[in-house]
C-alpha cells in the first residue's frame, strides 16, 4: 500500500482527495493536516466522509509528512515552498495542487512579485499531455483549474502550430476560490448573477501561456475568468482563430488522434457541466464555425481541475492503472 499525506486537508480540493482516496484500493492515507481542527476526528471537519476514516488531523510537521510515499500539498500558493523542498530532499515524492512550482523561476518571481526562495524544477501534471515525464517524476505541479480545461481544449491544433489566436472565456464555480467565506463569495453578491473578474490580468494565463508555447511558440492567448453561481465545475469556451482553413470533420479528426489513448477525454456533441460533476473526465465539444472553431471543455473543477488530476498523476508515477480509484461516472443531474 502507498503510504499518502495530505497537507491541508480541510479545503476544497484536500476534502475532495479525502473523498476519492477513500475507495483507492492500492493506498492508504496515513495523515492529514490541519493547524486550526488538529486533534478532530476528519468526519468532525467533513460529516460526508463519516464512516470513511478513523485518523485525526494533525500538524503539518515534517516528522510526520516524511512517513509517507507521497504527499500532496493542497494548501494556498506561497504555502507549499514551506512543505515541499524539505520533502523532497528526504526522498518523499510530492504533488503540490498550489501555484508555487508550475511556473519557471523567472515567470513565478515575475507573476507573483517576489523571489522564489527554494526553486525545484517539477514536472507540470497535465496528465494526458505529460504522462511519460510524470512516471519518474519526484515533484509534480498540478495544473491549475482553468489551464486544465483551457490547455485541453487548444493543445491538439497547437501541436499542428495551426492557431493564430485562442480565447479563452471560463466560467468557474464558487468553490475554485476556497473554503473561506469573503465579500466576492458572499451569497447575494453571487447569486443570480455572473462574475467576471481579473478580466484581463489572470495569474492563471501565464500557465496557458507557457504549456501551450511548447506546442506553438508564436500562439496568441487572451484569457477571461468569470464565476458563476455554483458549486462545482469549469465551462471553457476557446475561440480558436486558426491560421489556415481546416474542414469541421479534419478538426474533429485531429482531436480523436491526440486523444486516442486518454480514457478520461470524452468527445461529445452534448456538453454541459452536469455532465462531469463529481467525475474526472473531461468533456470537449468542437464546433465549426465562419470564422473560428469553438472547443468548448467542461470539468469539475475539484476533480480533473485539482484533486482527481493529483491522483491520476499520483497512479501514473507509482506505475499504477490511471484509472485506479476515480473509474466512476458523474453525478447527474
Ligand atoms: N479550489 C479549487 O478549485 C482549486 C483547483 C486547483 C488548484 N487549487 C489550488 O489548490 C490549493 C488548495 O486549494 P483549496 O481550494 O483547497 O484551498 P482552501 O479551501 O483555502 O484550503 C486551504 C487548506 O490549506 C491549509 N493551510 C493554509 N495555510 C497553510 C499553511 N501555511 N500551512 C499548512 N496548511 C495551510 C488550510 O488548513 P489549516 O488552516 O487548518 O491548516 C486548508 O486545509 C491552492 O493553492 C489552490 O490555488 C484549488
Amino acid at each position: 500500500m502507498i503510504k499518502v499525506g495530505i497537507i491541508g486537508g480541510t479545503g476544497y480540493t484536500g476534502s475532495e482527495l479525502l473523498r476519492i482516496l477513500a475507495k483507492h484500493e492500492k493506498c492508504e492515507v496515513k495523515c492529514v493536516s490541519s493547524r486550526k481542527e488538529k486533534g478532530k476526528k476528519i468526519h468532525e471537519v467533513h460529516p460526508h466522509l463519516k464512516g470513511f476514516y478513523n485518523i485525526e488531523f494533525v500538524e503539518p510537521e515534517f516528522r510526520i509528512f516524511s512517513e509517507c510515499d507521497v504527499v500532496f500539498t493542497a494548501v494556498p500558493h506561497g504555502e507549499a515552498i514551506r512543505y515541499v523542498p524539505e520533502l523532497y530532499e528526504s526522498g518523499v515524492r510530492v504533488i503540490d495542487l498550489s501555484a508555487d512550482y508550475r511556473l519557471s523561476k523567472e515567470k513565478y518571481e515575475e507573476v507573483y512579485g517576489k523571489e522564489h526562495s527554494a526553486y525545484i524544477e517539477a514536472v507540470y501534471g497535465l496528465t494526458e499531455i505529460n504522462k511519460d515525464e510524470i512516471r519518474g517524476a519526484r515533484l509534480i505541479a498540478n495544473p491549475g483549474c482553468y489551464p486544465t480545461g483551457a490547455i485541453l481544449s487548444a493543445a491538439p491544433l497547437a501541436k499542428l502550430e495551426l492557431i493564430e489566436r485562442v480565447v479563452f472565456d471560463s466560467k468557474s464555480g464558487i468553490t475554485g476560490a476556497g473554503v473561506a467565506p469573503t465579500e466576492f463569495t458572499h451569497y447575494p453578491n453571487l447569486h443570480e448573477s455572473i462574475v467576471p473578474y481579473r478580466i484581463t490580468e489572470h495569474r492563471h494565463y501565464y500557465e496557458m501561456e507557457q504549456e501551450l508555447r511548447k506546442f506553438q511558440e508564436d500562439v496568441k492567448i487572451s484569457f477571461t475568468p468569470q464565476v458563476f453561481p455554483g458549486s462545482r465545475g469549469i465551462l471553457t469556451n476557446a475561440h480558436i482563430f486558426l491560421k489556415g482553413d481546416l474542414e469541421g470533420e479534419e478538426i474533429e479528426r485531429v482531436y480523436r488522434e491526440f486523444y486516442r489513448d486518454c480514457y478520461f477525454i470524452r468527445l461529445q456533441n452534448d456538453i454541459k457541466l452536469s455532465y462531469v460533476r463529481g467525475s474526472n473526465f473531461v468533456d470537449i465539444s468542437i464546433h465549426k464555425g465562419k470564422d473560428r472553431v469553438v472547443v468548448v471543455t467542461a470539468i469539475d473543477n475539484l476533480v480533473k481541475g485539482a484533486s482527481g488530476q493529483a491522483v491520476q498523476n499520483m497512479n501514473v508515477m507509482f506505475g499504477l492503472d490511471e484509472r485506479e480509484g476515480l473509474d466512476f461516472p458523474p453525478l447527474f443531474p
